[in-house]
Formats: structure tokens, sequence, C-alpha cells
């Protein structure tokens, strides 16, 4: 069964091809993020006509890419939730503008799911149940996936995104957006133990995050500095705030997994291509005796052949929706 799947939530446009949700025919991604760049994050408005441009061909190109023809497709995949409303409604109009001409059954996918699916494209073996840790830009969750279509919400975050969290440090000493991928990069040449940075905890919901106070705290560390003029070596902040911010997930997620028992453990996300969280997740499991899965790196971002992998599994669960289909900026992974 061969799925089109479609994806334009935030600041990629992205179409891809993908056969029985774990065989990738082809993945194309048509990324803003130079233009976003200029103004130190997304720009809502400008994400919406960037998409409305892109849509066409970067649909056209995956079918061609995949070698394969409307008649071809099975099923329309495409992201309607969460994310930037207007980004979101290029897609869905798109995609059932399509359903509605060729017939072919329109499947809405929720882009977190989706984002715990590229793990389905990078290791064949896995199936759920598992509990993930699905960490992107936008949330920070961990999820029990009891099945492909069936998650529950075991703790989230109750202010920042991780992601969040390392673009704002990332933009205080300077980088450029999206700085996370870059704060990871420098804090490789750097002491995680220079800089003591507070470990903030939720009480009573020992599952939930809390990196705002974290993100706080580095950013008046490097202002403090400024003002002084004394200057902080970069790659040990960069260093010191990773190793906080990896130390906060990974002990929420592993105390999780102990308290459910669950020995199978997966990541998901933009931030789950963070060199430490994959290097001290995957130790901690081999340590543990758990079974320990991640996207490759080249899917940890937004793209569409995660949604291709989701929209099979949510198409064959009988999740398939009419011209009436709208996109929301919210919704629960549940
Ligand atoms: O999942 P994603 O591509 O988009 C959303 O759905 O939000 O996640 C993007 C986020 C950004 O905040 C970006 O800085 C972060 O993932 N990210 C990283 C790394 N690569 C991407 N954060 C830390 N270390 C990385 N290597
Ligand atoms: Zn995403």
């Amino acid at each position: 069964m061969k799925i089109l799947a479609i994806e334009s939530s935030c600041d990629e446009t992205a179409a891809a091809v993908v056969e029985n949700g774990r065989k990738v025919l082809s993945s194309v991604v048509a990324s803003q993020v130079e233009e976003h760049k200029l103004y130190g994050g997304v720009v809502p408005e400008i994400a919406s006509r960037r998409h409305a441009e892109a849509i066409v061909p970067v649909v056209r190109q995956a079918l061609d890419d995949a070698d394969v023809i409307l008649k071809d497709i099975d099923a329309i995949a495409v992201t309607y939730a969460p994310g930037l409303i207007g980004a979101l409604l290029v897609g869905v109009n798109f995609a059932k503008g399509l359903s509605l001409s060729t017939g072919i059954p329109l499947v809405p996918t929720h882009h977190l799911r989706s984002h715990i699916a590229s793990n389905y494209i990078s290791n064949q073996e896995l199936k759920p149940p598992f509990l993930c840790l699905v960490v992107s830009g936008g949330h920070s969750h961990i999820v029990m996936v009891e099945d492909y279509t069936k998650m529950k919400i075991i703790g989230r975050t109750r202010d920042d995104a991780a992601g969040e969290a390392f673009d704002k440090a990332a933009r205080t000493m300077g980088m450029s957006y999206p700085g996370g991928i870059e704060l990871d990069r420098v804090a490789e040449g750097g002491n995680p133990l220079a800089f003591k940075l507070p470990r903030p905890v939720v009480h009573d919901a020992p599952y939930d995050f809390s990196f705002s106070g974290l993100k706080t705290a580095v950013i008046n560390l490097i202002h403090n500095s400024a003002q002084k003029g004394v200057e902080i070596n970069k790659a040990d902040v960069c260093a010191s705030f990773r190793y906080a911010v990896v130390d906060c997930l990974t002990t929420n997620f592993l105390r999780a997994a102990k308290d459910l028992n669950v020995n199978k453990l997966v990541i998901a996300g933009g931030v789950s291509a963070n060199s430490l969280l994959r290097k001290t997740l995957a130790d901690e499991c081999a340590r543990l005796g758990c079974e320990f899965y991640m996207p490759d790196k080249s899917l940890c971002g937004d793209n569409a052949a995660m949604v291709g992998s989701q929209g099979y599994y949510e198409f064959i669960s009988g999740n398939v929706a009419d011209t009436d289909l709208n996109a929301f900026a919210t919704m629960s992974i549940e």
C-alpha cells in the first residue's frame, strides 16, 4: 500500500511516498529556514506564503522521485495538527483538493505521532508498545505508545519545550535560528561541569518538565558576565547548558520507564538529533538492559516520510477524513 504524505506544519514544505508504513520511496523537503533566520525565528505569515508557493512542485517531485503516478497511490496522509495554523491549512487544503479530484482517501495525521513514526522507518523491527520521549521545538512529552494509534501522555513540559530552550539559549550567544543544532556542535568542545545550572523539578509530577527557569539561568549567566566585562568560554556554557537539559530529560524519562516497568525506549522529534541525548540514553539503556531506538538524524527534523509512515497506520486503523477536514494549531497526541 502506497501513501502520499504531505507536511506543512512549520517551516518545511515536505512530501513523500511511503510503502506499507516502512519503506520510503521518495522524500522531498523544501526548507524555508534561511529566510526565517533573518528574523531570528519563524514568521508565520511568511511560512504560509512559502508553503503555498512550494506545495505543488514539492508533491510533484515526490511522485516523480518515487516513479509513481496518482493512480498508484492508496491514500493521502496530511499533517492537520498541531502547528502554525496558516501553514497547516496550506497542506490540508491542498490534500483535500487532491483527494476530492481523484477520489483517493484522505488521512488526517498528527504531527507528533509522525515524529514517533520516524522510528518505524529507521528501525524496521520496532513495534509498539514502547515509551517515547518526544522532544521538538514546540513540545516535550513522555508518551506511552500502546499501539500505532493509541497513545497516553505520561509527562509533559509545564512551560518551554526543550527545543525552544535550546534555541533561546543559542540566540543569546549570537547563534542564528534554529540555534539548537549549533549549540550542540559547540558544546562538543566544552566542559559540561564548568557552570552549575539548575535542574528544575515539578512537585508532585515526577515525569513533567520545566525548562523556563533553566533557560533564564543561562541567559542571566551570559548577560551578567557581559555586564561585568568578564569573558566566559562559549563552549563551556553550551556544554553546561546541554548537560542540564539532557539531565532533566533523561532523569524523568528513565524514572517513568522504571515506574511503568517498560524496557523498550524510543526518542523522537527535532531534539532527538542531540548528540548528548542520544549517547546518554544509549549508554543508560545498555547499562539497564533496555532496548533503545532512535531515528536516523536525517529523520529527526520535520519531513513527510514520517507522515507517510504514521499515515499508513492511521489509514489501516480506519482513520479517514471527509472534505470538511480542518487544521488545528493545538491538539493532544492522545
Ligand atoms: O521537530 P522539529 O524539527 O520541529 C518541531 O516540530 O518543533 O524540532 C525543531 C527543534 C528546534 O528547536 C531545533 O533547535 C531543535 O529541534 N534541534 C536540536 C538539535 N537539532 C534540532 N536541539 C538540540 N540539539 C540538536 N542537535
Ligand atoms: Zn516537528
